[in-house]
């Protein structure tokens, strides 16, 4: 139900009591915990590890994991609470939660076996080791099927070689679930799924990406070189690697779709705060049109982009039942959040002018967080593609 209380910033829609907890509780953690170090990571560029591991001890790693599997057991709509409050304050622990969580945890709860569950999920889960996802490469983005990357089986082992790029958490991963091709001769059905020890010999770790936004979050390429996988690290079939890179990308979407609502909430709540308090030709500049007009579009493209994600995460939920697809509620929440989270942080920039641009206030940083997400794990332009094909019923 939704209340008529408009007069505050914050989100207004009515929660059962336990999604409540789950999102004050992120909340004050976020306010405690990152909010006094978020500036600091933003400009150097370090790995926020002790926070990291502090969001492992509350449960934020795992959120939706069965807690036999070292997660939290809850369900999907907590885990988009959480991390649009942990956006809200910082993106880069966002990200790095975001990936732990819907691109490494998810793809080994449903397509790992159960030895893999016990062996790989438990320490990512918990926040004791940190998990990534690898599809990207360089000459493969988008268009994600055609990796040159190869794995050859000899014995009972796959020898992988290749490059792979845009690595979320790449520096510093313990496990990252990789995408390669393991039968070049048949396209994308040729892509089959690992799960990669990074400590073992031929894994090398490549140049960190100095980035514009999400600055603590560490990407990196990641090279593979004679590294020998165990044919039991295949997750899932052979050859079945592309239809879990793209049903475990429907989860993650949600998760950037979270973040981008996290940071378009902080663009928003800082602009509100500012047009009430700051004057200019003898008015409070929330009295200008030109100023009031803005926050009653990004209010509203931010209530629309909570209700998206809200039902793109019950369509997920409803999944886990019914094992069917959440992808245009995942791709149409990603879609609006995201360019909702760059108009709000293009808004509140110029709200604030001046002070908007300078490093004293987190407004330049919401703005450069922002662009990611219409980026990463799928453009906008590939999630149109997504809806509009889906929509045509050309897929
Ligand atoms: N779930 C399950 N199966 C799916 C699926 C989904 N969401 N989407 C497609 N498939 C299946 C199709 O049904 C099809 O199956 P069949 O072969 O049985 O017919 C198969 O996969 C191939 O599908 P398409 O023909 O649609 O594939 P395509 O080559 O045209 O690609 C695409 C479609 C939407 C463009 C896709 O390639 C895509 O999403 N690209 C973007 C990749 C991306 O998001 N990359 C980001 C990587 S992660 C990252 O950013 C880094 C990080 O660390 C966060």
């Amino acid at each position: 139900m939704v209340t008529s209380d408009t007069a505050h910033a914050g989100p207004s829609l009515d929660l059962l009591p336990e999604h409540e907890m789950i999102r004050q509780t992120a909340r004050e953690f976020a306010q405690k915990e990152i909010a006094p170090v978020a500036a600091e990571f933003d400009e150097t560029g370090a790995f926020p590890a002790d926070t990291i591991a502090k969001m492992g001890a509350m449960g934020f790693m795992g959120i939706e994991i069965p807690e036999e599997y070292g997660g939290a057991g809850l369900d999907t709509l907590s885990y988009v609470l959480a991390l649009e409050e942990i956006c809200k304050v910082d993106a880069s622990h966002g990200t790095i939660m975001s990936v732990n969580n819907s691109l490494f945890c998810h793809a080994i709860y449903r397509f790992g076996s159960e030895e893999q569950k016990r062996k790989y999920l438990a320490p990512v889960a918990s926040g004791k080791a940190v998990g990534a996802y690898s599809l990207t490469e360089p000459m493969s983005g988008s268009d994600a099927a055609t990796m040159r990357s190869r794995g050859v089986r000899e014995g009972d082992e796959y020898v992988i070689n290749g490059r792979k790029s845009w690595v979320t958490s790449g520096p510093v991963a313990n496990y990252i679930v990789l995408f390669t091709m393991t039968a070049p001769e048949k396209g994308h059905k040729g892509i089959s799924a690992f799960i990669i020890e990074t400590d073992r010999p031929g894994f090398v770790r490549g140049k960190k990406e100095p980035k514009l936004g999400i600055r603590a979050s560490a990407t990196s390429e990641i090279l593979f070189e004679d590294y020998r996988c165990p044919a039991e690290n295949m997750l899932g079939e052979e050859g079945q690697g592309f239809k879990i890179a793209m049903a475990v990308l429907d989860a993650g979407r949600i998760g950037v779709a979270a973040q981008a609502l996290g940071i378009a909430e902080a663009a928003y709540e800082a602009s509100l705060g500012y047009a009430r308090e700051r004057e200019a030709f003898g008015r409070k500049i929330g009295q200008f049109q030109g100023i009031s007009f803005k926050l009653a579009d990004m209010k509203t493209h931010i209530e629309a982009s909570r209700l998206l994600i809200y039902q793109a995460a019950l369509a997920k939920e409803r999944c886990k039942e019914t094992g069917g697809r959440y992808s245009l509620e995942a791709s149409m929440a990603k879609l609006f959040a995201s360019e909702t989270a760059m108009f709000c942080a293009h808004a509140a920039v110029q709200i604030h002018g001046g002070i908007g641009y300078s490093k004293e206030l987190p407004v330049e940083r919401y703005f450069r967080d922002a662009k990611i997400t219409e980026i990463y794990e799928g453009t906008s332009e590939i999630q149109r593609l997504v809806i509009s094909r889906l929509e045509l019923g050309l897929r």
